[in-house]
């Protein structure tokens, strides 16, 4: 019993943040991961273009491909063989979070 309590309150508690951001926790994540590595190439809201015209924005990169298959080359380092892009490497929970963000921006 107790544990389906715990379980309740915290579904109200998740629930009631991200009423208040807009975003889920793991999108809300990360959106922070975004904004902390990406941002200043890559565009990371719906609307703004890149600040580096040949990063693709990111709402853009669904349309390319399923952001499913960014999954395992987050996972073995990104590196799109563009010079001006450092390779990222991130653990699996950042990859669930940055996963989380990218689908917020396909709504
Ligand atoms: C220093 C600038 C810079 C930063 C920082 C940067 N990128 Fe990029 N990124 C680029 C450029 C430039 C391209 C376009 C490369 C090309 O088309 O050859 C690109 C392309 C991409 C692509 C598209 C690859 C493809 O094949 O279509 C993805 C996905 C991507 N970046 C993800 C990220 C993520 C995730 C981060 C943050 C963790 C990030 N980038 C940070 C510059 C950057």
């Amino acid at each position: 019993m107790r544990t389906t309590w715990q379980l309740l309150f915290t579904a109200l508690l998740v629930t009631s943040a991200a009423a208040q951001s807009g975003l889920e926790p793991a999108a809300q994540r990360g959106l922070t991961m975004a904004r902390t590595l990406c941002a200043r190439c890559h565009s990371i809201d719906k609307v703004s273009p890149s600040p580096l015209a040949i990063a693709p924005p990111f709402r853009t990169l669904h349309l390319k491909y399923p952001v499913e298959n960014l999954e395992e080359a987050m996972a073995e380092g990104i590196s799109t063989g563009h010079p001006t892009m450092p390779e990222f490497r991130f653990d699996p929970a950042q990859i669930n979070d940055f996963m989380a963000f990218l689908k917020s921006l396909e709504r």
